[in-house]
């Protein structure tokens, strides 16, 4: 029966072999209870050390402590290496080949000319403001001065829906006061003019982009849906000059300092004296034309005042709206509207 002290050396040399040799963190906690752990080898021969004769006990202890604190830097050292392995890549690696590059997205072009336009307007004052798209006849024309035998109220030319009185449901066009209104997708941004108006008292100073809907077939310069900018400016004394120098400021910005204005008489029911907008630069010469129709604009029309409840006496004020998808094929030489809903990426990429 080998002695105590004896016994040390070989349970010593197991244990540590045992550590060495695991191949996981797993096995080496294994082998850590099997030796260290409260009910290994090693501590239960740490336990008997208490049973030993006195003259022993010191010689053993410290043959004991040694031993087991070899075990304990065996222990840490096997751990960091498979803790260092197991956070390497288990492929064989080249770090030399290039990342993986993540694509970045982009504003559509749309968008983009939208954000610019509604920038060049911020700066001179105006904010963003917003209606709905199911619009009913009252805000989407009457009030708008324009009579129900005016041919933008054609059905054929617009989409109307069925109303809410036609179809009992009471909440399914929350934004539309009038239950007895016909409702249809609104035919231009005018609409929110009015909206703004029964909402706020003067000054006012908005813009407004947003989505319009016309019985339109598309081709290359039509679509059912597109997009539209109105503006709105009312204040006291407010003047063509005011409209056509803010006009001229936004156009400049959006297509280049050499652009020129020209405003040529036009008739909207909804503003007196009315105007089409026409602009002109190396963009409008590159399409072979001096000029481009690009806006209508005018001054509010009085009854339209006494429609939201103004005192025309009071107040004055201008409207303008355009089309956003226009500007934009001008700005990039873009030759047919539907490629801005196709979602061609080859096509989006290019902004
Ligand atoms: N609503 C017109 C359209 O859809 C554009 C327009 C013309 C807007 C004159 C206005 C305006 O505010 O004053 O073609």
């Amino acid at each position: 029966m080998p002695s105590f002290v004896e016994q040390i050396e070989p349970l010593k040399q197991a244990a540590l072999a045992e550590l060495r040799a695991a191949v996981d963190l797993a096995a080496l906690e294994q082998a850590r209870a099997n030796s260290i752990g409260s009910h290994g080898k090693f501590t239960s021969l740490l336990k008997q050390l208490g049973a030993l004769p006195k003259e022993e006990k010191p010689a053993a202890g410290k043959a004991l402590n040694a031993a087991k604190a070899e075990l304990e830097q065996a222990l840490a050292e096997r751990r960091r290496e498979l803790e260092l392995s197991a956070a390497l890549p288990k492929e064989p690696t080249d770090f030399t080949l290039p990342g993986r590059r993540r694509v970045v997205g982009k504003l559509h072009p749309l968008t983009q000319v939208t954000e610019d336009i509604v920038r060049s307007f911020r700066k001179i004052g105006f904010v963003v403001d917003d209606g709905p798209e199911v619009e009913d006849e009252y805000h989407c024309f009457d009030e708008l001065n324009t009579p129900s035998d005016h041919p933008a109220r054609d059905t054929q030319d617009t989409f109307y829906l069925q109303s809410r009185a036609t179809t009992g449901q009471q909440k399914a066009v929350p934004s539309v006061p009038a239950a007895s209104a016909p409702v249809l997708l609104r035919t231009h941004t005018s609409s929110v003019q009015i909206r703004v108006m029964e909402k706020q008292q003067p000054p006012v100073r908005i813009i407004v982009p947003g989505r319009v809907y016309r019985r339109d077939n598309a081709d290359a310069t039509h679509n059912p849906t597109f997009q539209q900018v109105e503006g709105l400016y009312v204040d006291r004394n407010v003047t063509v000059g005011d409209l056509k120098g803010t006009v001229e400021f936004v156009f400049k910005e959006l297509m280049g300092p050499e652009t020129r204005i020209r405003f040529r008489p036009h008739y909207f029911s909804y503003t007196e004296p009315s105007f089409e907008i026409d602009f002109g630069s190396s963009l409008t010469r590159k399409m072979g034309k001096e000029w481009l129709e690009i806006a209508g604009c005018g001054m509010v029309h009085p009854q339209v005042f006494e429609n939201v409840g103004y005192d025309p006496e009071i107040w004055t004020g201008w409207a303008f709206g355009f089309g956003i998808e226009r500007i934009a094929m001008i700005r990039y030489g873009i030759n047919d509207i539907r490629l801005f809903y196709e979602n061609d990426l080859r096509f989006l990429k290019q902004f």
